[in-house]
C-alpha cells in the first residue's frame, strides 16, 4: 500500500497536461467513483487497525496533494487560455470600404485645367477677399462706373481705420487673378485660374451666391483675335468632342476690348435645337475678349509691346451641359444620393 502511495503521488507531482482538458480528465482518474485514489481508500478498510492511522494520514495527504495540484492546474491554464475568438470564415465576402469620390465641380474643374494645362498654361490662384483694385479699378472698372451693376457685390464691413481696409469685398469674379498674375510675372504669361466667387444673387436652379469660376489670360507679343478664337475652339472640342463647334457674339466687358460671349454647339441635339438649347441650337459657355490696353497699362505692362487675350467662364454652368443637370443647387447640397452618380466620371 505504501508503494501505491508513493507511486500515486509520484504521478500526481508529475502530471503535465497538455491541453485544460487532460486537468479534468485526471481529476476523474484520479478522485472520480473510480478513480485510483478513491480505490485506494476502499483499500483502507482493510488495514490492519494498528495501522490505520498512520496510512489514514497518508491517504489524507494524498489526496490534499492532488486536490492541490489539480485546482492550481486549473487556475494556471484558465488565465493563459486564449479569448474565446472564432476565427471567421476566410471565404465569406467582406464588407467593401466606402469610399469618397469627386465632387462634379472638381471633376470639371479638373478637365478644364488639363485641357488648357495641354496647351502651356500653368495654374493661378489669388485670395476670395479681396480689395477694390484688384477686382474692379485696375480691372479698368472706374469708380462709379455702371459697369460695376454687373456683379453684385459683398462688401466687408470696414474694421479698421487704415484708409487701405476702406474697399474690402469678396470677390465676384476669378479676373482678380488676372491682376494677381500681372503684378507679379512678366510677358509672356499663360495662366489658368480656377476659384470660388461671390455675388448677391438670389438663389435660384441656374444661380446661386457662391459659384465657381476659371479664368485664362495670355499674354505675349503679337497676340490676336484669331489665337484667342482658335485656343477656345480647341478647348470647346476638347470639353465637349470632335464635332462641336463655336460661334463668337460681340459683348461687353470693361477690362476687354473687343469683347465676345461664346456658344458652343448643343451636344445634346447637335445643333438642330432642342428644350436644353431653347431650340437655337447653341449654349452659351464663356465671356473673353483681347485684353484692354488700359488693363495693360494699369499694371505695367506697355500695351505698344504686349497683347493678350482673356477668358471667364463659370464651371457649374458647364457642368450643368456636361452632365444634363438642370438645378445648380444640387450640387451645393452634398446629397450623396446625386453625388454618387459621378463616381465612375474620372
Ligand atoms: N469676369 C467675367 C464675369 O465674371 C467673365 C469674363 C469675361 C472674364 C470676359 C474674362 C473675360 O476674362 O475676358 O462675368
Amino acid at each position: 500500500m505504501q508503494q501505491k502511495i508513493n507511486d500515486l503521488l509520484r504521478r500526481v507531482e508529475e502530471f503535465a497536461p497538455q491541453a485544460a482538458a487532460e486537468i479534468e480528465e485526471f481529476r476523474i482518474k484520479m478522485m472520480g467513483k473510480k478513480g485510483e485514489v478513491t480505490a485506494l481508500m476502499e483499500e483502507f478498510k482493510g488495514v490492519a487497525p494498528e495501522l490505520k492511522r498512520e496510512y489514514g494520514q497518508r491517504i489524507n495527504a494524498l489526496k490534499q496533494a492532488t486536490l492541490a495540484k489539480i485546482n492550481a492546474l486549473k487556475e494556471e491554464w484558465a488565465a493563459k487560455a486564449e479569448p474565446d475568438v472564432k476565427i471567421e470564415d476566410m471565404s465569406r465576402p467582406g464588407t467593401a470600404e466606402q469610399l469618397g469620390s469627386r465632387h462634379p465641380i472638381s471633376i470639371v474643374k479638373n478637365e478644364i485645367i488639363d485641357i488648357f494645362a495641354r496647351l502651356g498654361y500653368t495654374v493661378a490662384e489669388g485670395p476670395e477677399i479681396e480689395d477694390d483694385r484688384h477686382v474692379f479699378s485696375s480691372l479698368n472698372f472706374p469708380p462709379e462706373h455702371p459697369a460695376r451693376d454687373m456683379q453684385d457685390t459683398f462688401f466687408i464691413e470696414k474694421m479698421s481705420n487704415e484708409p487701405h481696409v476702406d474697399d474690402i469685398l469678396l470677390r465676384t469674379h476669378t479676373s482678380s487673378i488676372q491682376v494677381r498674375t500681372m503684378e507679379t510675372q512678366k510677358p509672356p504669361i499663360r495662366v489658368i485660374c480656377p476659384g470660388r466667387v461671390f455675388r448677391n444673387e438670389a438663389i435660384s436652379y441656374r444661380a446661386h451666391c457662391i459659384f465657381h469660376q476659371i479664368e485664362g489670360l495670355y499674354i505675349d507679343r503679337n497676340v490676336s483675335f484669331a489665337d484667342l478664337k482658335q485656343s477656345l475652339l480647341y478647348f470647346a472640342k476638347e470639353l465637349f468632342g470632335e464635332k462641336t463647334q463655336i460661334r463668337m457674339r460681340p459683348s461687353y466687358f470693361p477690362f476687354t476690348e473687343p469683347s465676345a460671349e461664346v456658344d458652343v454647339s448643343c451636344n445634346l441635339c447637335g445643333g438642330k435645337g432642342c428644350p436644353v438649347c431653347k431650340g437655337t441650337g447653341w449654349l452659351e459657355i464663356l465671356g473673353c475678349g483681347m485684353v484692354d490696353p488700359n488693363v495693360l497699362t494699369a499694371n505695367g505692362i506697355d500695351p505698344n509691346e504686349y497683347s493678350g487675350f482673356a477668358f471667364g467662364m463659370g464651371v457649374e454652368r458647364i457642368a450643368m451641359l456636361k452632365f444634363g443637370v438642370k438645378d445648380l443647387r444640387l450640387y451645393f447640397e452634398n446629397d450623396v444620393r446625386f453625388l454618387h452618380q459621378f463616381d465612375s466620371v474620372l
